[in-house]
């Protein structure tokens, strides 16, 4: 079983506060030193003064040493116990040795490592979560120029993540980026625009709908709608995605069909073909390039998915148009995901259902990123991660790991509804003269290879998607 470090309940209380103060090495050194410097008569001589700093600082120099090389042995006893050595003929037992630590942050450290004969990357790996249990932390491993780096992140995961604090620090640079929330490292930050696209996946209750609403939400308050397009397709039926309708940047209402779904993203499908067809005929490789040589840049489309499983498994009692219709649609999104990068057009697709019928090999290939929220089995776990690190999650709802370079576990940001519809009701209201408004700006020229997708004409509430090649290049 994976430990959950974050299951401890923190001190609350003044108290509690100052028992964990005092049972922190490096914040026991600082009382100590505070009650050496402070037991200092007034008129202590130049000569005591010295010797009380001398005497800190060489307190303080060696807990935080302690600190610090204290992790090598205490990894180096972990992994003994677990087997991680080497067995001498002689019967002397060699096991890992550090060859380097690396302090990056207060909880933060990296150890390099050689490894035993015969001990590999792979059998860390196959003990991550025993050695994770015994650190109190996480680890992430890798090999380079023949030795194990071993990052050992002690950053408690918190409970809660709250919208408007994670988004007042800086977000790094990037086309489309969103933040998803907080790991063991820290903020936790994605860009949409170099994925492109996301998976987002895991059983009823685990925050897939919070993480969307909080991406959304972030990017219609960061871009504007000459810069950003958004098409919701909610087969759920949910209420959730209906905000972003209200916002101008939105392409049509929120499509709530398999028919509406296979329409609009045959629109979609025509758009990534003109475009392509644009940046053929003007010898680019793709959006950012085409945007580098001064033509109007394309505004970003993002297309959001929530529920895969209805375009891809889901029974339609021999309805032979809805049957058409999602074969259709499952067809055009596919072919999205597989040339929209080129030309900034970017799916967000959840699932509660993540298995090999639900989410089909050939379009999970293209989905770069992956946010597993906890599921329910160890199967599901690996169609999401290719492991089983999402069965094992706490129950705690926006728990989750990130999959992408690697694995992180992490707390999704949360919003509440309402605030989120506070946000972006205060955003559409703003003033156009501040050169934020957000007015659907004027569709540009489709003649001068620019992009023509300006709005779906989908019937929201109704079962059938009213498309017209018009209605498209309105
Ligand atoms: N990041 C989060 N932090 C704290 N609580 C959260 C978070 N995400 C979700 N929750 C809580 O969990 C509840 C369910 O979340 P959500 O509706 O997003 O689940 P879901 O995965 O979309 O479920 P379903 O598959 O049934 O649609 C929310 O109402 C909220 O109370
Ligand atoms: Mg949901």
């Amino acid at each position: 079983m994976r430990f959950d470090t974050s299951s401890r309940s923190e001190p609350r209380s003044a108290a509690g506060i100052l028992v964990r103060l005092l049972t922190q090495p490096t914040a026991l050194a600082l009382v100590i030193v505070l009650a050496l410097l402070s037991s200092l008569p007034s008129n202590a001589s130049a000569l005591q003064l010295t010797a009380a700093v001398v005497d800190s600082a060489v307190l303080l120099g060696t807990v935080l040493w302690w600190d610090v090389l204290g992790l090598p042995a205490q990894v180096r006893r972990v992994t003994r116990r677990l087997g991680l050595a080497h067995r001498h003929p002689s019967g002397r037992i060699q096991s890992l040795r550090c060859r380097g630590v690396h302090r990056i942050g207060r909880r933060h450290t990296r150890l390099t490592w050689r490894l035993p004969p015969g001990v590999t990357l792979r059998d860390i790996l196959a003990q991550q979560d025993a050695i994770e249990q015994a650190m109190d932390g996480e680890i992430v491993c890798w090999m380079e120029h023949g030795h194990l780096v071993m990052e050992v992140l002690r950053e408690r995961i918190p409970d809660h993540v709250d919208f408007a604090a994670f988004y007042e620090q800086p977000p790094p640079p990037g086309k489309l980026v969103i933040g998803l929330g907080r790991s063991h490292r820290g903020p936790l930050w994605t860009d949409l625009g170099s994925l492109p696209h996301l998976l987002v996946g895991g059983m009823t209750g685990g925050g897939k709908s919070v993480f969307l609403t909080q991406a959304l939400t972030h990017l219609v308050l960061t871009h504007n709608p000459d810069q950003l397009r958004l098409l919701c397709i909610d087969l759920k039926g949910g209420i959730e995605l209906a905000l972003f309708a209200t916002t101008p940047h939105s392409l049509g209402e929120v499509v709530t069909t398999v028919e509406g779904a296979a329409a609009a993203l045959e629109s979609i499908r025509e758009e990534v073909d003109r475009r392509l067809q644009s940046l053929r005929n003007a010898g680019m490789r793709d959006i950012d390039a085409w945007a580098d040589v001064g033509r109007p840049p394309w505004r970003r489309i993002v297309v959001v998915v929530d529920e895969l499983a209805e375009l891809t498994v889901r029974e339609l009692g021999g309805n032979p148009s809805a049957l058409a219709a999602q074969k259709v649609a499952r067809g055009r999104l596919g072919e999205v995901a597989r040339l929209g990068r080129a030309v900034g057009i970017h799916l967000v697709v959840c699932t509660q259902r993540p298995d090999a019928e639900a989410v089909p090999g050939q379009l999970k290939a293209n989905l770069a990123g992956t946010v597993a929220f906890r599921v329910r089995a160890q199967v599901n776990s690996l169609i999401l991660l290719e492991n089983d690190r999402a069965a094992l999650l706490p129950h705690r709802p926006g728990r989750a790991i990130w999959a992408h370079e690697r694995l992180e576990e992490f707390q999704a940001i949360h919003v509440a509804a309402d605030e989120a519809e506070r946000l972006i009701a205060s955003r559409v209201a703003e003033p156009q003269a501040e050169g934020a408004g957000l007015v659907t700006p004027p569709l540009q020229n489709t003649s001068g290879n620019s992009e023509s997708i300006n709005r779906i004409g989908i019937s929201g509430a109704a079962t059938q998607a009213t498309l017209s090649p018009g209605e498209v290049a309105r």
